[in-house]
């Protein structure tokens, strides 16, 4: 027996009291609205609530309620825009509105059971996360470009965005980001349902010469709220048994909000970015290769190791060109980052305007616009050097 909530139009909900009855489930309550619902799921605790998938049942403030209190939400779709509706909240728990109640059924029953998601991990794969300070470095173009060439290597990857100050991967490759595949996995982890089927799910494919999987970030900002450090870290667990590496791209704020709020159970905004930083086992930190960019990134790479651990991160300095720094501007980067910040071997990844502006112009990766361009070589060598070889993942151990 379930106790279940309902929040649904009269004539739908007098249809299913009467078939939850008879299968055996007891109603505790039915709302007409989005505000009543929240209050009622609070209040009684249900195990699941079903709830049409329109913006006067089903909104985030239902949805996190449920949430906190692991209350299985199961959505009736009645046309497209609910499902959309639903697909925006990365609520993937619908089924049609003129469901019979067996269908229901399954659904409360539904792909919870605990067998799926202990199943024991055969593979581990790596975490590669891609940050930078703030100024717009290049973080999102280099993780773009990671994921493309260990794409290209042969090996199983997954792109996510975790940026929560400014998504950007699903425009910059052209996707459609209204159903945030990220927001949808931490959901899923929350309530520790995210399988590698369910990652299929919820993500998107790039296709080119190299194909990998994406999960798009939150195009609004104010729902940060939905990346808890608690769940991004899930998700990218969760990720290790899915493909073999995950690429991150990230915010670029460390400061620790605990220390601007006092209130310990707060949402913390850059959470996300230190549990993706913490959970990775390499990083590979950008800098913007002109005086600016660079004294920002000496300052911000201390903080960096102090939350993700030296040893693991390697340095990439974006945009190199004489214009910026003068001549033999690679030299004067190498002394620049070696005097001031002890930093030895960086990898320079030169400014290619024509190459990174084809590239986003068309959604499209360097590798399959500008296989030639120089940043597209770096970004290769990147990753065929000093990424792939160290962080071999066992290859072919596993196929779903
Ligand atoms: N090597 C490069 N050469 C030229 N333009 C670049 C290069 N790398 C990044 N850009 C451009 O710089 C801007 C910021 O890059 P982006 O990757 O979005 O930065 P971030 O993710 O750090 O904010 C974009 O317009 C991008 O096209
Ligand atoms: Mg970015």
């Amino acid at each position: 027996m379930v106790s279940l909530v309902l929040g649904l139009p009269a004539d739908h909900e007098a249809r299913l009291r009467s078939d939850a009855n008879r299968y055996g489930h007891e109603v505790l309550a039915s709302s007409g609205s989005a505000q009543e619902l929240e209050v009622v799921v609070r209040a009684l605790r249900p195990g699941a609530a079903v709830v049409s998938a329109s913006p006067q049942y089903l909104t985030p403030r239902v949805l996190a309620a449920c949430d906190d209190l692991g209350v299985r939400v199961v959505a009736l779709v009645a046309d497209e825009m609910g499902r959309r509706h639903a697909a925006s909240l990365g609520l993937y728990e619908t089924t049609d509105a003129t469901a019979d109640w067996p269908t229901i059924e399954l659904m409360l029953g539904g792909s919870r059971g605990p067998a799926a998601v202990t199943t024991p991990a055969v593979t581990r794969g790596q975490v590669i996360a891609v940050w930078g300070p703030s100024g717009a470095p290049g973080r999102t173009t280099l993780a773009i470009g990671i994921a493309s060439e260990l794409a290209a290597l042969g090996h199983r990857v997954a792109l996510a965005d975790v940026d929560t100050h400014g998504a950007s991967v699903a425009p910059t490759l052209g996707l459609l980001d209204e159903a945030p595949g990220f927001a949808a996995a931490c959901r899923l982890a929350s309530s520790d349902t995210l399988t590698p089927e369910e990652l299929d799910r919820v993500s998107d494919v790039y296709q080119g010469a190299s194909s990998f999987r994406v999960l798009t970030g939150i195009g609004a900002p104010r729902r940060w709220p939905e990346l808890s450090a608690e769940r991004v870290t899930g998700v990218i667990q969760r990720c290790r048994e899915w493909v073999d590496y995950t690429v991150i791209d990230m915010a670029s704020s460390l400061e620790n909000d605990e220390e601007i709020s006092s209130d310990l159970f707060a949402p913390r905004r850059n959470g996300a970015t230190v549990a993706a930083l913490r959970e990775a086992d390499r990083v590979v930190a950008v800098g913007s290769a002109d005086p600016v960019g660079m004294s920002r990134f000496l300052r911000a790479h201390v903080e960096l190791l102090e939350v993700s651990g030296a040893g693991r991160v390697d340095v990439v300095m974006n945009r190199v060109r004489a214009s910026a720094i003068g001549l033999g501007p690679a030299a004067q980067v190498r002394q620049t980052l070696a005097r001031f910040g002890g930093i030895d071997d960086p990898v320079l990844v030169p400014h290619d305007q024509n190459a990174v502006d084809g590239a986003v112009l068309s959604g499209r990766t360097l590798l399959d616009v500008s296989p030639r361009s120089g940043a597209r070589r770096a970004i290769a060598d990147l990753v065929a050097l000093r990424l792939a070889p160290v962080a071999e993942p066992a290859r072919g151990r596993r196929r779903r």
